[in-house]
């Protein structure tokens, strides 16, 4: 029941990339805190620094300056191993492009993250049969992502983001490449899940007709966050 208030904190992040001899900065001073079961969307003009931001959060990529706590435990400045260790137990992740891997059937997709974190065969395969079933693609279980549709394929990603029971879900632009239904389908899909689970949901989108359904929008700009509220934004 000690659910920590807190699931991610980020303070005073700053990127910069070397382009040439210049350095190009991306983000500076980037404050966020987003609550256990929060939804949250970050929206932003294309190079904006939106995917870079999820990279920091995920601890996939250093900062320059600040730190990122997930779960009150510090992701950076932390060891490889460290960040590793955190993902896995805490974050779920959703990329516009699937990335699931094409050999692997959608069961295998969705057991992938719970083998990793060292469930028995048996037991990654019903709890990922489980959850596909739960994300309605019972019937789908032993399609590889060639055979699936794009709406379905990104279904799977989210229950692969699901599977091992983060805290958090991290999403770059997930209905990018769907359909406006299939993409409004995914979108309450994602509602769902994030209720009846507490999980909190960063979501990078372009999406606006998919806006209502968060708690707050953050718009990146000039390598900060502005806050607003959903029917502003
Ligand atoms: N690895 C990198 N090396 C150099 N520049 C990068 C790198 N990654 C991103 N950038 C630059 O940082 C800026 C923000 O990129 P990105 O985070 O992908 O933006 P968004 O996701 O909002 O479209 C862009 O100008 C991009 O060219
Ligand atoms: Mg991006």
């Amino acid at each position: 029941m000690n659910e920590p208030a807190q699931i991610l904190t980020a303070k005073s992040l700053a990127k910069a990339f070397a382009q040439g001899s210049e350095a190009i900065t991306v983000l500076q001073d980037i404050n966020l805190q987003v609550d256990a079961g929060e939804r949250v969307a970050i929206v932003g003009r294309s190079g904006s620094g939106k995917s870079t931001l999820l990279h920091l959060l995920a601890g996939l990529d250093e900062a320059d300056a600040g730190g990122v706590a997930v779960a009150g435990e510090t992701m950076t400045p932390a060891s490889n191993e460290a960040r590793t260790a955190l993902r896995r137990q805490y974050m779920g992740f959703v990329y516009q492009q699937h990335h699931l891997l094409p050999e692997f059937t959608a069961l295998e997709n969705v057991a992938l993250p719970l083998r990793l974190n060292g469930a028995s065969q048996q037991d990654a395969q019903s709890r990922s049969a489980d959850l596909l079933e739960r994300v309605g693609l019972g019937y789908r279980l032993s399609h590889i992502p060639s055979e699936l549709s794009g709406g379905e394929r990104q279904r799977v990603a989210v229950a692969r983001a699901l599977i091992h029971g983060p805290k958090l879900v991290l999403a770059d632009e997930p209905t990018g490449n769907l359909d406006a239904t299939s993409a409004a389908e995914l979108m309450s899909l994602m509602v769902e899940l994030s209720e009846s689970r507490t999980v909190a949901f960063l979501v990078v989108t372009h999406d606006a007709t998919m806006l209502h359904h968060f708690d707050r929008v953050l718009t990146l700009t000039g390598g900060g966050l502005e806050e607003s509220k959903p029917s502003e934004a």
